[in-house]
């Protein structure tokens, strides 16, 4: 499966896609981080994988000799929060962790957004690595250096931009993701054919038993080319301050009003989103020209 690389200059690093790669986190940490000898590094993670991918990610740092913290999050949006980041900064202190020390984030958009925020803000920033275990993660939130906590009145109202030192996904975590989060996963795919590729767009009509059955190779795929387009746009606009970033949003502003109005945690975030893409289809706008197509070898137009 092709890799890509997000080129920002002094921020930029590669996405490793693959199959069984979870072992060799290790490996690509040093790698990533110019390190020769093994470092320090807090492995963050929830409840619902700290026995099985984040134990898989943990066994192949200690066998390297790094000095290692775990720190388990509960599942679930509420782990966003101060309180939960608080709990993360106790771990780094206790590790104990210095500037060079890295954060692991195993798991899907919560755990990767939280422990982001953490290593941003940490003695003002240190190094992290996205191990998105999560479709949804894959696509998207694991990309693109965006990380959050939430404000009680706001989603993701208190964060930064912090690019990872590199993202390291390994498609088996999707053979035992629940269909639910597979699905929402899927609508973020699908968002990319909608608004940058149409070509990727008939790639995904056409490979739908794959897609339903999770087959690795429209998967490797599917998760590469939407890695590579989110990186064109990311590239373009890395802060959001042009407004080329925001066509990644399609759909969002539906969603976050279903999500708010249904209560969080009600609604998986892909599954507003898809509400959302269908709402705006269906009204008189229309997100960007049909034609409008987006190739990391000939640039955007
Ligand atoms: N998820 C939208 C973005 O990264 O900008």
């Amino acid at each position: 499966m092709p890799d890509v690389h997000v080129s920002l200059a002094d921020r930029s690093y590669d996405i490793v896609i693959g199959h069984g790669l979870l072992a060799g986190t290790s490996t690509r940490c040093r790698d990533w981080c110019g390190l020769a000898a093994p470092g320090s590094a807090l492995v963050v993670t929830d409840s619902n994988l700290a026995d099985s991918h984040a134990a898989t990610v943990t066994a192949g740092f200690e066998a390297d000799g790094w000095l290692l913290g775990r720190h388990v999050l509960e599942p679930g949006e509420p782990s966003k929060s101060l309180a939960a980041a608080e709990a993360m900064y106790d771990s780094l202190v206790a590790l104990p962790a210095d500037r060079g020390t890295l954060v692991v984030a195993v798991g899907g958009g919560v755990v990767g957004d939280a422990a982001g925020f953490v290593a941003a803000t940490y003695a003002r920033g240190i190094r992290f690595v996205q191990v998105p275990t999560t479709l949804l993660a894959q696509v998207d939130s694991s990309v693109g250096g965006k990380v959050a906590v939430n404000h009680p009145r706001a989603k993701n109202l208190v964060g930064a931009f912090h690019q990872p030192a590199g993202v390291l996904i390994d498609t088996a975590t999707l053979e035992t993701l629940p269909e639910r989060d597979y699905r929402s996963g899927l609508a973020e795919v699908i968002k990319y054919g909608v608004i940058l590729d149409v070509e990727f767009f008939g790639f995904l009509e056409d490979n739908v038993a794959g897609l339903i059955g999770r087959d690795q190779d429209v998967l490797g795929h599917v998760i590469a080319r939407s890695c590579e387009l989110k990186a064109v746009v990311v590239e373009q606009d890395e802060r959001e301050t042009t407004g080329v970033r925001a066509v990644l949003n399609y759909g969002h502003t539906f969603a976050h009003a279903h999500e708010a109005l249904a209560g969080y945690g009600e609604l998986l975030h892909g599954e507003a989103v898809s509400i959302g893409m269908r709402r705006w289809v269906g009204s008189t706008l229309r997100p960007l020209d049909a034609n409008w197509r987006c190739s990391k070898r000939s640039g955007c137009r």
